[in-house]
């Protein structure tokens, strides 16, 4: 069901999008050989991930990450387009990208993802209607601004007259924000997905669920925290809220009165000192977490109380603040369900003569999305 998420759908193609993909080779477009790569636009590291297929299944063939500078991106904002760039053309520096098309998403503030739930129609009849139904449902004043895609997930539960529809949409000048800074670093955009979604077409392609299975995904990044509660393959509920790792360096940078860089750093590695210095830092860090588990608590408490009690099996942990030692384990109690850190790697091989075994285990959750992103194929809508 993720694949249908293509925040480029409806809009016109601008021109230099139009060049920049008739710059590819056509046959290689349509022969459906593999020539897209995921590209993870976080706030704080920018991640790139290719993914080949054989008859084994996929193979990780290339990641790559470089840090941002905070500011550069927001919340999910675009604030400095030029750096932006920047940072991409060194990501893709030295690999054979830049003929590939890119497949990246948006997060927080920047997309909204809305279920709705329509009378029964045909496609064809839907598709006629659904500009005017989304406007009803999304807060923008005009739907001319916004590039928006829609997806069926099926007959409403309790009224077979009713369907339910997931809705995603963003402002045009956010898309093309981030689609221009891809194009000045003379790549091609091919497909704009959202994290949330991203996360859900990993999760269906490393983990073996039943249809009735009910999983919530949490992606805890620098700005941005992501929650999906999935039913096999079909999305229940998601919620975005900006508070994640960021509050925890911030905390850190307060109490020890650092720079962001230096609390940064002492967040991930620990402080020097002794055994007890590194666990008291350690709790420290798991009491400036604590209004993120609040948050999910009451995310989670709240699709609970609109879902008629359905139990969630499981949670799956991605981002970096999954690393966070302790943390699983704290939202497991507070959730009262059971937690584990994502694995972007579960059924995906990787390039044993490029990654070793360390390099995998370390990217692990952090790699979630662009694994995500990497998986979608030309074609897929
Ligand atoms: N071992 C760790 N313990 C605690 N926090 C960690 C650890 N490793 C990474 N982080 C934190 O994870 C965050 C980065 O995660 P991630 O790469 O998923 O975010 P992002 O995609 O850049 O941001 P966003 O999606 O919010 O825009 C940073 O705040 C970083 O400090
Ligand atoms: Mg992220």
């Amino acid at each position: 069901m993720s694949k249908m998420k293509d925040l480029f759908s409806g809009l016109k193609l601008p021109a230099k999008f139009s060049t920049s993909l008739a710059s590819l080779p056509l046959d290689d477009i349509f022969s459906g050989k593999k020539q897209l790569v995921g590209l993870d636009i976080g706030s704080s590291s920018l991640k790139l991930a290719e993914i080949l297929e054989n008859k084994d299944g996929f193979i990780l063939n290339h990641f790559s990450q470089i840090p941002l500078e905070k500011g550069i991106i927001e919340d999910g904002v675009l604030i400095e387009p030029g750096s932006l760039t920047e940072k991409i053309k060194d990501l893709f520096k030295g690999t054979a990208f830049n003929r590939k098309g890119i497949v990246t998403s948006l997060s927080g503030h920047s997309a909204i993802i809305k279920k709705v739930t329509l009378p029964s129609m045909e496609d064809a009849e839907l598709r006629d209607l659904i500009r005017d139904e989304a406007s009803k449902y999304l807060p923008f004043d005009n739907m001319d601004d916004v590039n928006f895609d829609f997806q069926v997930l099926g007959p409403n539960e309790f009224n077979p007259h009713q369907m339910e529809i997931i809705l995603v949409a963003a402002k045009k000048e956010v898309i093309e924000g981030f689609t221009d800074a891809i194009v000045s670093a003379g790549l091609s955009p091919f497909i704009m997905d959202v994290d949330t979604f991203a996360l859900e077409t990993m999760y269906e392609a490393n983990y073996d669920f039943e249809e009735n299975h009910i999983v919530a995904m949490i992606n805890i990044g620098a700005s941005i925290t992501n929650i999906n509660v999935v039913k096999g393959s079909i999305s229940l509920f998601t919620r975005d809220f900006t508070l994640a790792g960021n509050s925890l360096t911030e905390a850190v940078q307060a109490n020890h009165g650092l720079t962001f860089e230096a609390a940064e750093k002492m967040k991930i590695e620990g402080p020097e000192g002794d055994d007890l210095t590194k666990k008291t830092f350690r709790e420290s860090l798991l009491s400036y977490a604590d209004p993120i588990c609040t948050e999910i608590e009451r995310s989670i408490d709240y699709f609970r109380s609109i879902s008629g009690g359905e139990n969630i099996k499981k949670v799956l942990l991605s981002g970096g603040v999954a690393n966070a030692p302790g943390l699983a384990e704290t939202l497991a109690q507070r959730l009262n369900i059971e937690t584990e850190i994502i694995d972007p790697f579960r059924k995906i091989d990787y390039n044993k003569k490029k990654l070793t075994p360390e390099e995998i285990k370390a990217i692990g959750s952090t790699a979630a999305v662009a694994v995500g992103l990497a998986l979608r194929r030309i074609g897929d809508k």
